[in-house]
């Protein structure tokens, strides 16, 4: 698997993701809908569309295609999962959480809008995600679409990202007077605010594939290594980012008081932690042997981007 390779399957993904997501978010009102009000809906168009790596759908699809669940399917239940990053998205660049005014070199949603209206599109890309995930075409299997549901709605609550998202505002020093956080707790942080909707993605394709207990554990260990991974170089994109080709201002975190593992370990600790994760995600995808190359490519992909 070359890195071109990847970079044509992520892009195939991403363009298809992008084109299943404008079709999702139409004006058409669905039925036991009433009204989809044009501002609502353009300003979730806003935080939707356009933008993004697209990561999550494409770990979804590919987790899947490793199992044999049909493409189709895969892609719906990514989107739907990207609409909940979206919605994530806007919500911690409001000014009560991260106060951001770019994100994916546009203006945030509460910057093109209005504070209210970027709170209630979340909430509605929120639910739009539940709606999509348990739609029949995403699998023929009831069982496998209450699985999903289950396991989209742990990964997204208070026990995964926006419990995560708690904790890093708890960590600034907002609630309580602020003490430094142990390698530990940040990490656990992070695995909810970040890894939660990334280890879903992994365990969604599982999930179709309907995959045994060995192999839904040793993708979840991978998800859980990417996971990680992800974050930390978020946070080192942060320090060391170009805010131009990230799309999103840098030199935040440290601005907040953000407890990351660059702030514990600095760039060159975090660095190392990096390449450690993700050969610890290479070595849990042994079982598969080379049908698992996209994986590894993916897990080298977090670690090396650049946006
Ligand atoms: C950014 O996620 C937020 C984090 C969880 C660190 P991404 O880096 O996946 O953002 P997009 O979707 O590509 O814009
Ligand atoms: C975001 O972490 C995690 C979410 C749940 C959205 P950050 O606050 O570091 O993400 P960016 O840097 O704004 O994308
Ligand atoms: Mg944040
Ligand atoms: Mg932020
Ligand atoms: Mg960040």
């Amino acid at each position: 698997m070359t890195s071109t390779d990847f970079a044509n399957r992520l892009t195939a993904v991403a363009a298809d993701s992008e084109a299943l997501l404008a079709h999702l978010l139409d004006g058409a009102v669905l039925p036991g809908e009433t009204a989809r009000p044009p501002r609502l809906l353009e300003a979730m168009r806003a935080g939707a569309l356009g933008g993004g790596k697209r990561l999550r759908p494409f770990l979804v699809v590919e987790t899947a295609a490793l199992f044999g669940a049909p493409r189709d399917g895969a892609l719906l239940a990514g989107c739907a999962l990207e609409l909940l990053h979206c919605y994530s998205l806007v919500h911690d660049d409001l000014p009560a959480m991260d106060n951001d005014d770019l994100r994916r070199g546009k203006p945030t949603v509460h910057k093109a809008f209005d504070e209210a209206t970027a709170i209630l599109a979340g909430d509605a890309l929120l639910t739009l995600a539940f709606d999509i995930v348990a739609r029949e075409a995403v699998h023929a299997d009831a069982k496998v679409r209450i699985a999903l549901v289950t396991a989209l709605a742990r990964a997204s609550g208070i026990g995964g990202m926006a419990g995560g998202q708690m904790l890093d505002l708890a960590a600034e020093g907002r609630f309580e007077s602020k003490r430094a956080l142990s390698e530990n707790e940040v990490v656990t942080l992070q695995a909810m605010k970040t890894g939660a909707l990334i280890r879903f993605a992994c365990d969604a394709g599982a999930i179709l594939g309907q995959a045994d207990a060995a192999a839904r554990a040793s993708i979840a260990h991978y998800g859980a290594a990417i996971g990680q991974a992800f974050q930390i170089a978020d946070d080192l994109l942060d320090v060391e980012g170009d805010s131009a080709t990230l799309g999103k201002a840098t030199a935040k975190d440290a601005a907040a008081g953000k407890a990351t593992l660059v702030s514990i370990h600095g760039v060159a600790g975090a660095r190392a932690k990096l390449d450690r994760l993700i050969a610890e995600a290479d070595a849990a995808l042994a079982p598969f042997g080379s049908k698992a190359n996209i994986l590894r490519a993916t897990a080298r992909f977090i670690a090396e981007r650049r946006s």
